[in-house]
């Protein structure tokens, strides 16, 4: 009964595409009460289609779910490396974990490990990040560069520039980087990097660098607590996007800054990553596992530290923490 209801929907949306139907014409069009349709309008959304609502009005289908199809990413995918192995999944705990077993069973360097949707997805500082399916883009990259640990934020740094140009390519979005590797519009939340390692005691293996990108959510798939301070491509736009396609340029614009970065080391990537950034030359709030630190963001360093100059003048090297502007 409860798919019958949910087929019946999709073809009344296929059936009108350009009309608000509403929840009380499709109740009484699949014999069910108003709060099952909104019940199976929710689920829908939870499914990948996007629609709109509007008061008086009722309901109406912007676009179904667009599914990844991994030989999109690779059609016309322009790198060496880069993306060209791909390990795609459906539903996964957390695509970190994959890319952590494949990076220890030799996988080369360029790997990637894309799913529609995690169960476990995590984000910065022990938190949970929220992965909805068919939503946003979930995955990690394997890179194996042979730096020393301490070098490791600075493929973060890189990874967040790449993220921006892709992103900005692809949808014409321009996000700006908060330090380290937040990636806001207009303030809230779009995208978010974390990197893990394999490595030993003084050189890495593998980094696992883990790119969570809001794409296709509306507000009502963001959890009430994200909705003011979240955002997508999706709400930038108004438009819901291939995110094979969006993918593949992030790969494109990683892969050339990764191999400027062999080739000539950081400087390169700290010009330009300070040129998206909008923490530099602000007062923020730095709040450390060791307390807040209140001062003027100054710059970063080679390896990637924040520098903070509080008001006796002192200057704080940062190395993890959450900024608040
Ligand atoms: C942050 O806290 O801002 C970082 C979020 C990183 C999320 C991505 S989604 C793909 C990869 N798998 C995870 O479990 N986390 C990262």
């Amino acid at each position: 009964m409860s798919s019958d209801i949910r087929k019946g929907l999709i073809e009344a949306f296929t059936n009108s595409p350009d009309t608000y139907l509403s929840g009380e014409s499709l109740a009484e069009l699949l014999g069910c009460s108003r709060t099952a349709i909104w019940k199976h309008i929710e689920a829908l959304r939870k499914d990948g289609f996007i629609l709109e609502a509007v008061r008086k009005k009722g309901y109406r289908i912007i676009s179904s779910p667009e599914k990844i199809v991994p030989n999109k990413i690779l059609f016309g995918l322009n790198t060496k490396f880069t993306g060209r192995n791909i390990y795609f999944e459906e539903s996964v705990n957390s695509t970190q974990n994959i890319a952590q077993r494949l990076a220890l069973e030799g996988a080369e360097e360029g790997t990637i490990v894309v799913a529609e949707e995690q169960l476990g997805g995590r984000g910065r500082l022990e938190r949970k990040w929220q992965s909805p399916k068919y939503k946003g883009i979930w995955m990690s990259l394997i890179l194996k560069p042979s730096i020393p640990i301490m070098k490791t934020p600075q493929l973060t740094l890189l990874t967040a520039v790449a993220v921006v140009q892709g992103i900005q390519e692809v949808t014409g979005v321009q996000a700006d980087i908060k330090w380290p590797n937040d990636l806001l519009v207009n303030g809230k939340k779009l995208t978010g990097i974390l990197t893990e390692m394999q490595a030993d005691s003084d050189r890495v293996h593998s980094l696992i660098i883990g790119i969570g990108i809001n794409v296709n959510q509306q507000l009502e798939d963001f959890a009430a607590e994200l909705q003011p301070s979240a955002t997508s491509i999706y709400l930038e736009t108004k438009t819901s996007w291939d995110r094979a396609k969006i993918i593949q340029g992030i790969m494109m614009h990683l892969e050339k800054l990764y191999l400027l970065y062999l080739e000539k080391g950081f400087y390169p990537i700290k010009i330009l990553w300070e040129s998206y950034s909008i923490s530099l030359g602000q007062k923020v709030t730095a709040n450390t596992l060791n307390g807040s630190i209140v001062g003027f963001a100054k710059g970063i360093t080679d390896d990637g530290v924040l520098l903070l100059e509080d008001e006796q003048g002192v200057i704080h090297s940062i190395y993890s923490a959450d900024i608040l502007m």
